[in-house]
């Protein structure tokens, strides 16, 4: 059996092959790719396959997925680009064989009318167009999202946002990894489409007590206008349209697009997920250990 994973070297992938080598499956099985292979070099090390594969040049993918039984498409960063990378890759893994693609897409794609999603939904209907057996991972948010921001959040003690009191159901991305390997390794997924999130739903506000909460510091959430909150995202130096992105993403939560209620990811993982409390201890202890 081979499981090839793609983005392996960005933060998911990674995490995807340290939860199948958890699982058992042997390194010699699992082909971790991405475009800047130096980053893995510590997995081919270990005996992970390491092959080099963008989603912008077919050749290395038909490359990177030959003799690939199964493959984890771990979507792609370049919002306008990825509904064609993504289309690449899904061609080149029908090409080569492969008998399982689990797409990591996200939360009600198809219904959802935040702009992230539209790219989504479009790999999710060439995925079943394709005919090759599927599964749908629809991610919610990562608590990252909010934990890496901590240190600025203290510093103003503001949370900012637009999601008014809209709540999101994040996970941390160890979480939707170990899920991703849960599904790549047990029978019984082909077909389903799988909506993803932490256990609890929380409001900003509610974020804004939780960290509270950890630190003792008071702080309150600021509810923007999306265009202030996109004017902030570039102050902090983000590009003008990953902004407008992202605070177009606060409007979809506070339309409810990033809740869910399924319990498909702590029933995929067999326990509950990793809490909101957990993560920012978590979090505030990395960030005093640095
Ligand atoms: N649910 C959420 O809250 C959330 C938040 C952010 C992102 N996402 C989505 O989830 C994905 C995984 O998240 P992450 O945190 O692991 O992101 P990440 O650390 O930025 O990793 C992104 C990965 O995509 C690869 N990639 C980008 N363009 C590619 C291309 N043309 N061909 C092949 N590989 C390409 C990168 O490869 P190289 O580094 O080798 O170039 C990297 O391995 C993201 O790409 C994005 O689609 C979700």
């Amino acid at each position: 059996m081979s499981i090839v994973v793609t983005g392996a070297t960005g933060q998911l992938g990674r995490l995807a092959v340290e939860a199948l080598l958890r699982r058992g499956v042997r390194p010699s099985e699992i082909v971790a790719t991405g475009r800047d292979t130096d980053k893995i070099k510590d997995l081919a090390d270990r005996g992970v396959v390491v092959r080099r594969a963008d989603f912008a040049d077919p050749d290395t993918l038909a490359a990177a997925f030959a003799g690939a039984e199964k493959l984890l498409l771990v979507s792609t960063t370049t919002v306008g680009e990825r509904a064609d990378n993504h289309r690449r890759a899904i061609d080149a893994a029908r090409a080569a064989g492969v008998s399982l693609i689990a797409y990591t897409s996200a939360p009600k794609a198809d219904s959802a009318t935040m702009k992230l999603a539209i790219e989504h939904a479009a790999t999710e209907r060439h995925l079943r167009d394709s005919g090759v057996p599927f599964v749908i991972l629809r991610n919610g948010w990562y608590l990252e999202n909010y934990t890496d921001q901590l240190p600025v959040v203290l510093e103003h003690s503001t949370v900012a946002g637009s999601a008014g009191e809209g709540r999101v159901n994040a996970a941390t991305r160890a979480d939707y990894a170990e899920a991703a390997a849960v599904v790549l390794t047990t029978e019984g997924h082909a077909g389903s489409v799988y909506e993803l999130g932490g256990d609890e739903a929380f409001t900003l506000t509610e974020l804004a007590a939780a960290i509270t909460a950890a630190t003792g510091q008071e702080i309150t959430y600021a509810d923007l206008p999306v265009a202030d909150f996109t004017g902030l995202l570039v102050g902090a130096g983000l590009p003008q349209g990953f902004a407008e992105v992202l605070a177009d993403a606060d409007l979809g939560l506070a339309r409810g697009e990033l809740f869910t209620d399924t319990g498909d990811l702590s029933r995929l993982l067999g326990r509950p997920t990793t809490t909101l409390a957990e993560a920012i201890s978590a979090a505030l202890a990395a960030n005093t250990a640095r």
